[in-house]
């Protein structure tokens, strides 16, 4: 088996090659002038089996990712598995408004075209995975974050909304402490209000974990709440780290003691790998 490294993916792909101790394909990328992608593959994978390792975030990576699965399958791949660290456009998983696009199924649906096999990490909803039109399934980064947050005398693991209550309590569960959730609106893309609510905060020190961070509005707003309730620390987790905009700038101003994400998507705050849990999802195929 072979493993492919997309742009979007370069560290986790190496990470990834060591961990199930299959070699990456040696590959060309690169830009014509005009931007447009190109990739060639620098060795033959005729009958091998192909894992393909692509954010599918912003837009041009999911281009980069179409274009590769094409690669691979013109170059007569027995079998392509397509690892989404991160799946982008999965929180428009459904028209909330007449006229609207269902994105997440329109770039399930292509990469679809190219697979034989899908796996991704924490998706914003699990029946996404249904989109795909070829099998699909995910992932959890939540016992990696737990891991790192164990060091860190975590008193209460907090869901920024009720519909993150169940990872919250799996990582507070693997961490052995109390977890709870707070209640969220949201107004718009970049607006949302966190009511109050009574929590037992009081000089303890707090981890709030959702799968996105966004623009920041969720957690910069948590945060507030938390602090105004008086809590001592607050650390903020996540699986995939957007980081839209202002969102670092929002976090740190709101008080939060430190960032912590992933490597779905790479950035400063990728302190998490979820190689291990990707690993362990596809042993079968090593
Ligand atoms: C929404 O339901 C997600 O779980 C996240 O809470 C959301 O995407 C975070 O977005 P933002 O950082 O823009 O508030």
């Amino acid at each position: 088996m072979y493993i492919l490294g997309g742009t979007s993916a370069t560290s986790l792909a190496t990470v990834l090659s060591r961990t199930l101790n299959q070699p990456l394909l040696k590959t060309t990328f690169k830009r014509f002038p005009d931007d447009e992608f190109y990739i060639r593959l620098e060795e033959p994978i005729e009958g091998e089996d192909v894992l393909i390792v692509q954010t599918a975030y912003p837009d041009a990576k999911i281009v980069e990712l179409l274009i590769m699965q094409d690669a691979v399958c013109e170059a007569g791949a027995k079998r392509i598995s397509v690892i989404l660290p991160y799946f982008g456009y999965s929180r428009q998983d459904k028209k909330f408004e007449e006229g609207e696009a269902i994105s997440a199924r329109a770039i399930a649906e292509h990469i679809s075209i190219h697979a034989d096999e899908v796996i991704t990490v924490d998706p914003h909803k699990e029946h996404i995975l249904e989109f795909f039109t070829t099998p699909a399934r995910s992932c959890s980064a939540v016992p990696q974050i737990a891991e790192y947050l164990k060091g860190k005398n975590i008193d209460l693991v907090l869901a920024p909304d009720m519909g993150a209550k169940d990872r919250a309590l799996q990582a507070a569960t693997l961490m052995g402490c109390e977890s709870d959730y707070l209640e969220k609106t949201r107004i718009d893309g970049t607006t949302v209000k966190i009511h109050p609510k009574s929590l037992n905060v009081h000089g303890k020190t707090v981890a709030i974990v959702d799968d996105i961070i966004s623009t920041g509005g969720t957690m910069a707003n948590s945060i507030k709440e938390l602090k105004h309730q008086g809590a001592k620390k607050i650390y903020v987790a996540c699986t995939h780290g957007l980081f839209a905009g202002q969102a670092k700038e929002k976090l740190t101003s709101a008080g939060c003691d430190e960032i912590i994400a992933t490597d779905t998507i790479e950035s400063e705050f990728s302190k998490v790998s979820v190689a291990p849990s990707l690993a362990q999802a596809l042993v079968h195929l090593a």
